[in-house]
């Protein structure tokens, strides 16, 4: 005989499983070279030093592709959902630009949603995300000084960071 207590610790964990596996990335994401992006490349941003997750950000800010900026700031992704409903929300609640690229959103700016992608999604697959920089940024990092770190978060409350390059 299961006690009541230990049968709902096994509700609760499976909750909390299911919970952890409904995830959302925005591509091209920091990190991930080569590939496509897979569940467990979705990062939970916590936070200003940790927008980016456990993602490192030396190790990768110069060999991730970068998504480009066009003259007027606009860069184009894609959001890819592994599950659907809002835990695996293909929108968009927060995309903050730091416009050196270290990591420290202390002092970062947002950006502005054009396309946003679907908040209670039924399906799993990917969907077009379009955003503005911030009017006037000047992206300043990585080796050829041109680089912006930005950190996204969904409705479902994963995200992952993007390299955006401006173009000169
Ligand atoms: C972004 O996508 C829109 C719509 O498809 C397109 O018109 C625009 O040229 C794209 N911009 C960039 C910077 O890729």
């Amino acid at each position: 005989m299961f006690s009541k207590s230990l049968i709902s610790s096994v509700v609760l964990c499976l909750g909390l499983v299911l919970q952890a596996s409904a995830h959302a990335i925005i591509t091209p994401a920091l990190g991930i070279v080569g590939r496509d992006a897979i569940r467990a490349d979705v990062q939970r941003p916590a936070g200003p030093t940790a927008e980016c997750g456990t993602m490192s950000i030396p190790d990768n800010l110069d060999t991730s592709t970068a998504a480009i900026a066009d003259p007027n700031g606009i860069v184009n992704l894609t959001i890819t959902n592994f599950n659907s409903d809002v835990d695996g929300s293909r929108m968009i609640v927060e995309a903050i630009v730091d416009n050196m690229a270290t990591g420290n959103f202390d002092q970062a700016q947002a950006a502005t949603m054009l396309v946003n992608g679907e908040f209670n999604p039924t399906d799993v697959t990917s969907q077009p995300l379009s955003i503005q920089l911030p009017a006037g940024i000047q992206c300043a990092g990585g080796a050829a000084a041109n680089k912006c770190l930005v950190s996204f978060i969904t409705a479902g409350d994963f995200g992952n960071c993007v390299v955006v390059e401006q173009s000169a």
